[in-house]
């Protein structure tokens, strides 16, 4: 695995983050829409806006953050939890590009940055990543941070392949992994 460029910076969202936002989902909502239903060809600033208020909401609620990829003020794509369960010490992330960024490696990294913080600075025990079972480049994704596939589950008219990663693991992989390669 390999580490994210330098010129990719990873932080949480904002509000002057909306324009470029919404242009980055615009510009790619075919690509997007196959697998993330809120990327409407009607969206906008004000869903925008409004997912940038929900994700300062759950930073506010501690229940974990949505950070966003960018290179030269553009938008690259995003990486965050689903609320944490605090009482089970165990979440589920969520993750796109921006389909000029993809097979590049840069949402394996990023990830790979959100586990740690979730590992080690939260302690969280558990991660899920649930990916349609027609969405293989997420469950490769999964596959390659060393998630493990724990089932399925119907989720309206599709089928949810769920993977699970546990601390130990990570921590296991870490050596010679993503930040063992750190050196
Ligand atoms: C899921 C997503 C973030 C993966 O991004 P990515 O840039 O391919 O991620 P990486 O470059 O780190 O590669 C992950 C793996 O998927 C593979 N992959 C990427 N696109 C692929 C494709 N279209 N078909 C098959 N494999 C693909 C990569 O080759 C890599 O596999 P490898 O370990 O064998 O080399 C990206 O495809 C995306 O944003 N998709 C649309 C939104 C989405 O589906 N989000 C997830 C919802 S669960």
């Amino acid at each position: 695995m390999g580490r994210l460029p330098h010129e990719v910076m990873l932080r949480p969202f904002d509000f002057s983050d909306v324009a470029a936002l919404v242009q980055a989902v615009q510009e790619n909502q075919p690509f997007l829409v196959r697998f993330l239903p809120w990327a409407t060809p009607g969206y906008g600033a004000v869903q925008a806006r409004q997912w940038v208020q929900a994700s300062l909401e759950q930073w506010a609620q501690n229940l974990g953050f949505q950070w966003g990829l960018f290179r030269a003020g553009a938008i690259l794509g995003a990486v965050g939890f689903h609320p944490i369960q605090w009482d089970i010490r165990s979440a589920s992330m969520g993750y796109w590009l921006v389909e000029s960024a993809g097979r590049q490696g840069l949402m394996t990294a990023a990830a790979a940055e959100l586990l740690d913080w979730a590992f080690h600075r939260y302690r969280l025990r558990e991660m899920w990543i649930e990916a349609r079972e027609t969405n293989r480049p997420s469950q490769k994704l999964a596959e390659r941070l060393g998630f493990e596939r724990r089932g399925h589950r119907s989720d309206g008219g599709s089928i949810l392949v769920r993977y699970r990663l546990l601390s130990e693991a990570w921590d296991a992989g870490r050596v010679g992994g993503y930040f063992g390669s750190l050196g």
